[in-house]
């Protein structure tokens, strides 16, 4: 079967492979890949910065962003031909860490979880791949192919549940949130931001196009200057860019007893200015709190079902503004000015 791969480590080795048909040993459920997105970790691994391949292997399977077809699965597993499933990302570590053990692998505390398509598990830029049940979530058959969606959801989902249990410290009745960067991430931020009815302020570079748009449809505010011009004392701020200065200027400017939380990973190696004595005081003498947060579990898979089963299907049709056939997986790692979000269609929906 078709399967892109990469040699981790290694810049532009991304290739269409024929790869072997998943073994039996990979679980009981055999599904069918439709299409992969690709998000920026993905660039990460293609240009050689991130990225482990299974023990014993050279090559990754890619993906992990991944909407498919069940066509067979064992009586009693939950699943049956035809049913529409994302594989979850994350797997527990073996030990395991006392977090993987009660599920809560995107807690993992000794770092030897694995991840599909990125850490040490063949992802899903393969035809088929085969898994146990408790791997995969289901989704709505009314979302079809835009259930590829449901793993960066997944990850905002979880990046609005820490954010309300920091907030939830003391009484808290959040009103303003803002969201930095209107990538997809950030516009799947804002969208479950709306949904629990707060006002929400996207902040993002580009001036006009289809960003500003899909904001405004969705009742949220764009914005392309500085966070205090428009909407300074938000109660909740959540980073989606991992561009550092804009960490810092979250911290400074979010409300009193606010919480920001960080989800973007930045590149590192670059010093930043910063007055610490500043930053510290902020954050001291109003309560704020500064979460990170990575990756989710099913719990947040399935809030993440809830809200895109909530969300406008044409809203979310929109956030895919590229397809690219397997065979021209090339064209899929390229950036284009006007990408949200770049989709590797597999099979036909
Ligand atoms: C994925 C997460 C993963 C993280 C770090 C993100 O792109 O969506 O599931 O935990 O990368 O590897």
């Amino acid at each position: 079967m078709k399967a892109i791969t990469v040699v981790p480590g290694k810049a532009d080795s991304a290739s269409l492979e024929h790869f072997d048909d998943p073994h039996d040993s990979e679980g009981p459920v055999l599904v069918e890949t439709i299409a992969v997105g690709i998000c920026g970790t993905d660039l990460e691994i293609v240009s050689g910065q991130y990225g482990w391949a299974p023990p014993g292997h050279e090559r990754l399977v890619l993906g992990h962003e991944s909407i498919g077809r069940v066509v067979e699965a064992p009586g009693g597993s939950g699943f049956a031909a035809g049913d529409y499933v994302v594989g979850i990302v994350r797997r527990p570590d073996p030990v395991p860490c006392y977090n993987c053990a009660a599920g809560e692998w995107d807690f993992c505390r000794n770092g030897q979880y694995t991840e599909h398509g990125i850490k040490s598990l063949d992802g899903f830029m393969r035809e088929r791949y085969r898994a146990e049940p408790d791997a995969l979530v289901k989704v709505d058959a009314r979302l079809g192919d835009l259930g590829v969606l449901l793993e960066p959801t997944s990850v905002v989902a979880k990046a609005w549940e820490q954010a309300e249990k920091v907030g939830n410290r003391a009484t808290w009745d959040p009103k303003v949130a803002v969201v930095t960067g209107a990538g997809p991430i950030g516009l799947l931020a804002a969208m479950i931001g709306v949904q629990k009815g707060l006002e929400v302020h996207v902040f993002d570079q580009v001036e006009e196009g289809l960003k500003p748009d899909l904001v405004g449809e969705l009742g949220a505010r764009y914005h392309t200057g500085p966070i205090e011009d428009s909407a300074k004392d938000a109660d909740v701020i959540i980073e989606c860019t991992g561009v550092p200065s804009l960490v810092f200027d979250a911290i400074e400017h979010v409300g009193s007893g606010g919480v920001v939380c960080l989800t973007g990973v930045s590149p590192t190696g670059r010093a930043l200015s910063i007055d610490a004595g500043l930053v510290n005081r902020s954050m001291v003498l109003t309560n704020e709190g500064v979460v990170g947060s990575v990756n989710a579990n099913r719990r947040h898979y399935e809030a993440a079902a809830d809200a895109l089963a909530t969300a406008s299907r044409d809203w979310l049709a929109k956030l895919v503004t590229r397809k690219v056939p397997i065979e021209d997986f090339a064209g899929a790692f390229e950036r284009k000015p006007d990408d949200v979000k770049v989709v590797l269609q597999v099979a036909s929906d």
